[in-house]
């Protein structure tokens, strides 16, 4: 079992068309475990830290202002291989290569405007979760089936 926590933020786009509720009913219905969620409008110092691997790409301005312009929410998520798994789930940055049945690949038609953002690997998921929560914001917890599974 590799139990793993990720970053995921529901961005302005995602947020506008009321889709906070589908998203976190799909990483619900899959089996993660919400264990940390807030909601804020990003400010451009918390934005660029967040993007900086984008620093100096062609996109990187229109991302830094798309991604301040409204409402955002963030959540950890945690269970078997969180990190991949969410990463399947909300699909490929590219809409041409976003399949049906993914988040992306069902809302969105654009790159910028893709919905959501999740961590892609280890690191940056321990990096984002510290952006945005500290130790005690994240709930410790186990749900009933958790712990019918840890005692088999
Ligand atoms: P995200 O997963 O949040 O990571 C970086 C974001 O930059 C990405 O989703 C898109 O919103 C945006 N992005 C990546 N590539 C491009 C691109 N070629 N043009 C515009 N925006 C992009």
């Amino acid at each position: 079992m590799s139990i793993q926590r990720t970053f995921v933020m529901i961005k302005p786009d995602g947020v506008a068309r009321r889709l906070i509720g589908e998203c976190i009913q799909r990483f619900e219905r899959r089996g993660l475990k919400l264990v940390a969620i807030k909601m804020q409008i990003l400010t451009r110092e918390k934005a660029e830290e967040h993007y900086q691997e984008h620093k100096g790409k062609e996109f990187y301005e229109s991302l830094i202002s798309f991604i301040t312009s409204g409402p955002t929410v963030q959540m950890v998520w945690e269970g078997e291989d969180a990190i991949n798994q969410v990463r399947n789930m909300i699909g490929n940055t590219n809409p041409l290569k976003s399949e049906p049945g993914t988040i992306r690949g069902d809302f969105a038609l654009i790159t910028q405007m893709n919905i959501v953002h999740a961590s892609d690997k280890t690191e940056s998921a321990e990096r984002e979760i510290a952006l945005y929560f500290s130790t005690g914001d994240i709930l410790q917890y186990k749900t009933d089936d958790e712990h019918w599974l840890t005692s088999k």
